[in-house]
């Protein structure tokens, strides 16, 4: 392709065509920024906004207040000694295990983690166990399991999703963090899906590191990330450069700047009320799962009553009219689009993740009823 006018036109006009539809897709629904964080962003968009009066460390700027809100505000939201900004979970992983390991540790996995959690395993040169789920139908994972595999392959970090991506499942992370402690094994919970919707406190988790994602589950733009470090691991994981002796070398100097540090600041006084409504949220999954299982062939797999907005769905019924369908498996794509919904990935029918996180009653029946009507077909 060359580069001329007509084709660069196509930059210029840019839409978002899924703006106006109903979204379903689990991994946005927590990162929808506000309108009033939208107000805001105009005024920082140019690329290093926040670096007008930086001495130097960008974590410890005044003005916007960034050293208030990483070094006061978010330890204390997370109950955590020490919290820094990285650009995603997936790099707050990846400089833990970059940090404290050697090529060749072992890093201890659930069965249900991201893959986020073994390419950053992959890319510090370590090896991967996984502590086996319980297979269909709740795929739960269980804390007894990792003692055993603990104490089988000696990882040199322990890491739990919590709660995972596929199920929504919140498994028994305390008591994973008591064996790591007891064992003297560190210990890092994957909260991606978890920071920013519901409460988290990484004392109570035993965790020594937590990890977040502004744009999963913070109503940030991003890519921004959250990790969160207990004291003793503070001189490790935040080691100073040897030459420039302000800069931390896992940041590669500086954390996220301009809009995702400016875009996760200005939500951050709306996710603290959404995290203190989670409950509700909860409670409308729970409505939502019921009356689609009312649907003869759709099933809610994972951990039964869910606790998480996001959910793993067994259709049959979906399965089976795609095999009868002219549109074939992409047919259950086509009919919600057509109803105004997408976040359904084209070409599923048998399995497929959901979310109603954040989403009004009314548009969460307009799912039930859109499900309702394509089962009929
Ligand atoms: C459980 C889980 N962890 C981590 C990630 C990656 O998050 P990020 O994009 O912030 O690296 C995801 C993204 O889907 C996820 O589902």
């Amino acid at each position: 392709m060359t580069i001329n006018e007509s084709n660069l036109n196509r930059f210029r006009a840019m839409h978002r065509e899924s703006e106006k539809y109903i979204n379903i897709n689990p991994i946005q629904r927590g990162g929808i920024v506000p309108e009033k964080t939208k107000r805001v962003l105009d005024e920082w968009i140019n690329g290093y906004s926040v670096c007008d009066f930086c001495e130097g460390i960008l974590d410890c700027i005044k003005s916007p207040p960034v050293y208030e809100f990483v070094h006061k505000v978010l330890p204390e939201f997370l109950d955590v000694d020490a919290v820094r900004l990285t650009d995603g979970a997936r790099e707050s992983k990846f400089i833990v295990m970059h940090s404290i390991s050697k090529p060749e540790d072992t890093v201890l996995v659930d069965q249900n983690a991201h893959y986020t959690s073994f390419v950053a395993a992959e890319r510090a040169g370590l090896r991967i166990e996984e502590v086996p789920n319980s297979g269909y139908p709740e795929f739960m994972i269980d804390a007894d399991r990792y003692a055993e595999k603990i104490d089988e392959v000696k990882p040199r970090l322990v890491i739990v999703t919590y709660p995972d991506g596929n199920y929504g499942n919140l498994i028994d992370v305390q008591e994973i963090g008591k064996i790591c402690s007891e064992k003297e094994i560190p210990f890092l919970v994957n909260c991606a899906y978890s920071i920013g919707r519901m409460p988290i406190s990484a004392k109570k988790l035993n965790a020594d590191f937590i990890v977040g994602s502004g744009h999963k589950s913070m109503a940030a733009s991003g890519p921004i990330g959250i990790l969160g470090v207990k004291e003793e691991w503070e001189e490790i994981i935040f080691r100073k450069s040897e030459k420039f002796g302000n800069k931390e070398v896992e940041l590669l100097g500086c954390g996220p700047r301009g809009l995702p540090i400016i875009s996760l600041m200005t939500s951050f006084p709306y996710v603290v009320d959404r995290v203190k409504k989670w409950n509700e949220e909860v409670e409308k999954t729970r409505y939502f799962i019921k009356r689609i299982e009312n649907i003869s062939g759709i099933k809610q797999l994972g951990e039964r009553p869910t606790r998480h907005d996001l959910n793993f769905i067994e259709s049959k019924i979906f399965y089976e009219i795609s095999q009868r369908h002219k549109k074939g498996r992409f047919f259950l794509y086509n009919e919600l689009k057509k109803k105004g919904i997408v976040g359904i990935k084209p070409g599923l029918t048998k399995n497929f993740k959901i979310s109603t996180y954040q989403l009004k009653k009314d548009e969460i029946n307009k799912v039930i009823d859109a499900f309702e009507e394509i089962s009929n077909l």
